[in-house]
C-alpha cells in the first residue's frame, strides 16, 4: 500500500448517527495519529450526552473541535491553517465556539488563547470528561482551559461512538501516554505518563464491536508491548502485595491471547510495538492465533547505534536485527514495517549509510519516513542544535524513501500467483466495480466485486500488483466468515 512520507495533513471530519433529541451541532476534525481519531470518538460520545449531534458541514456547527498533533512542526502548522478557516466561518456565525483538543492543546496550554484569539476552549488529552463543564464556562463568557494530565484516566468507562467509519474496522485503545522518553519525541510531554486500561473494559468493548458486526480491531497504544494491568483480585485473597501482583497482572501477550481466544473470527492487529519492550511471548501468541495478523509495525528510527543512543532508544542496531531474526523464526511470513527519522542532530553520512544498510537487511514491507523536526522542550532540543542542513535532510530522505519503495515493490510482488485472504473494507477509489480491502500483512488488495459485500473475508488470487497494491480475482469465501 502507498505509505505516507509525512504526517496526516488531511484531517478527518467525523460524523455519527444523529440522536433525535439532540439539537446542537458538533463539527469535530482530527489530525495526527490513530489515538487522536480514537479519542475524538470518545469526545463525540461525551458530547452526544450533552445534546450534540455531529455534522460534517462546518458552517452549520455550534461547536467546532479540532483534535491536534504536535509530533512535527508541520503538523502544528496544518492546524494553524485550519484555525484561520474556522475564523472566517466564525465571522459569519459569531455564536460558533471553537475548541482545541489533543497534543497542541497540551503543549501550548493558555498560550493558545493569546496566540489564536478565535479559540474559546483548550482541552488536553486527559481532560475530555471535563468538556461539559468547560462548555458551561464558555457559555458564561469565560475562556476555558483544562490541560491537567492524569496518571489514571483511560476513558475505559466511556463507550466510544464509532465515527465516520466503515462499520468493519475499529480502533480499541489499550494504553495511554508513554514513559519511554525518546529524546526527539513530544508525546511523553503531551500525553503524559503511561497507563494501561482494565482488560475487562477492553474485552467488553471488543464484545460490543463484535455484536455490532465489526470484523477487525486494532489494539492501540504508543507502546503496546508495555501494556500491564495490575488488579482484578481482592487483597484479602493474597498473602502479600507481590503475590497479588503475580496472580492478577495481565501483560500484552496475555491480553492479546484473551482477545484472540474470545473472538476467533475477529481479525486483530496491534500498534505500535517498540523494539525495546517487545517480548518473545507476544510473538508466540501471534503465531498461535490465525486471527492475529502477521504484521508488526516496529519503528526503529535509525540504523546507527550511536544515533539510537542519542535518541534514547534502548537497543543497538545489532539487538534490533536479532529481534527481526527472532520474529521470522517464530512467525516466518511476518510482514514488518518501520518508522524512520532522517537527519537527527549530528547524523553523519556514515550513520545514514547504516540506516540504509539496516533497511537492506530487513527489507521492510512499508514505512513512514520523516525529516527530524525539533520539538521545543524535548531532550534533543535542549542538548543539540538542529544541525543537519535542510538540503542534506531532503537528499537523505529521498534516498531512504526510494529504497523503501524498492523493498515495498519486492514484498508486494512476492504475493504474485498466491491466494490471500482479504477483508473487504470499501469500494475501490479508482474503480466502482471493484472492492478494496487489506490482507493480514497489511497490503491493500483490489478485485472485481462479483457477489461479495463489504465486511466479507474473501480469498483472492493475486494476478498483478503495483508497488503497494495487490490486484487479483476473488476465488471464494474464506473460512473466517
Ligand atoms: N510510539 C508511537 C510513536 C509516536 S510518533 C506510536 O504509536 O506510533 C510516530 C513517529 O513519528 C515516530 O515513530 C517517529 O518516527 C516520528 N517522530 C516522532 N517525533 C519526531 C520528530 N521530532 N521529528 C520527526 N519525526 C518524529
Ligand atoms: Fe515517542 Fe518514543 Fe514514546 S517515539 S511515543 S517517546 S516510544
Amino acid at each position: 500500500m502507498e505509505k505516507i512520507i509525512d504526517e496526516n495533513t488531511q484531517g478527518n471530519t467525523l460524523t455519527l448517527e444523529a440522536r433525535p433529541d439532540n439539537s446542537r451541532k458538533l463539527y469535530i476534525e482530527s489530525y495526527g495519529c490513530a489515538m487522536n481519531f480514537s479519542d475524538s470518538e470518545i469526545v463525540a460520545s461525551i458530547l452526544a450526552d450533552q445534546g450534540y449531534n455531529t455534522t460534517n458541514v462546518l458552517e452549520e456547527a455550534d461547536l467546532v473541535l479540532v483534535n491536534t498533533c504536535s509530533i512535527r512542526d508541520k503538523a502544528e502548522q496544518t492546524v494553524r491553517k485550519r484555525l484561520e478557516k474556522y475564523n472566517a466561518v466564525k465571522r459569519i456565525n459569531p455564536k460558533m465556539k471553537v475548541g482545541v483538543l489533543g497534543c497542541m492543546a497540551e503543549r501550548l496550554k493558555e498560550k493558545f488563547l493569546e496566540e489564536e484569539k478565535i479559540v474559546d476552549l483548550v482541552v488536553g488529552p486527559d481532560a475530555y470528561k471535563d468538556i461539559p463543564n468547560l462548555l458551561k464556562e464558555v457559555e458564561e463568557g469565560r475562556d476555558a482551559v483544562n490541560v491537567i494530565l492524569s496518571k489514571e484516566e483511560t476513558y475505559g468507562d466511556i463507550s466510544p461512538v464509532r465515527l465516520g467509519g466503515n462499520g468493519i474496522t475499529a480502533y480499541v485503545s489499550i494504553t495511554r501516554g508513554c514513559d519511554n522518553m525518546c529524546t526527539f519525541c513530544v508525546v511523553p510531554f503531551t500525553r503524559g505518563r503511561e497507563r494501561s486500561r482494565d482488560p475487562q473494559s477492553i474485552l467488553n468493548e471488543i464484545n460490543d464491536l463484535a455484536e455490532k458486526g465489526y470484523k477487525e480491531i486494532t489494539l492501540l497504544g504508543q507502546n503496546v508491548d508495555s501494556y500491564l494491568w495490575y488488579g482484578g483480585g481482592l487483597k484479602k485473597d493474597f498473602k502479600n502485595a507481590s503475590e497479588m501482583q503475580q496472580a492478577t497482572a495481565t501483560d500484552f501477550a496475555q491480553l492479546l491471547n484473551m482477545a484472540a481466544t474470545a473472538h476467533p473470527k475477529m481479525r486483530i492487529r496491534f500498534s505500535t510495538s517498540n523494539p525495546q519492550d517487545m517480548h518473545e511471548e507476544v510473538l508466540h501468541i501471534v503465531a498461535k492465533h490465525d486471527n492475529i495478523c502477521n504484521h508488526i509495525h516496529l519503528p526503529v528510527q535509525s540504523g546507527s547505534t550511536r544515533i539510537l543512543k542519542e535518541m534514547n532508544r534502548q537497543h543497538t542496531r545489532e539487538e534490533y536485527m536479532k529481534l527481526i531474526d527472532r520474529i521470522w523464526e517464530i512467525i516466518p511470513d511476518c510482514s514488518i514495517s518501520q518508522d524512520m527519522i532522517i537527519g537527527f542532530p549530528t547524523e553523519t553520512e556514515d550513520d545514514h549509510q547504516e540506516t540504509l544498510s539496516l533497511m537492506e537487511y530487513v527489507k521492510y514491507s512499508f514505512g513512514y519516513m520523516y525529516k527530524y523536526s525539533e520539538r521545543p522542550g524535548t531532550m534533543a532540543a535542549r542538548k543539540f542544535e538542529d544541525d543537519i542542513p535542510e538540503e542534506t535532510k531532503s537528499r537523505r530522505l529521498t534516498e531512504i524513501v526510494d529504497l523503501q519503495q524498492k523493498h515495498s515493490a519486492l514484498r508486494t510482488a512476492s504475493f504474485l500467483g498466491k491466494t490471500v485472504t482479504v477483508l473487504i473494507e470499501k469500494e475501490s477509489k479508482k474503480n466502482k466495480e471493484e472492492w478494496s480491502g487489506r490482507t493480514e500483512h497489511n497490503n491493500v488488495a483490489v478485485f472485481p466485486k462479483s457477489t461479495y459485500k463489504a465486511g466479507d473475508f474473501v480469498k483472492v488470487k493475486i494476478t498483478d500488483c503495483t508497488t503497494a497494491t495487490l490486484i487479483g480475482k476473488a476465488v471464494g469465501y474464506s473460512e473466517n466468515n
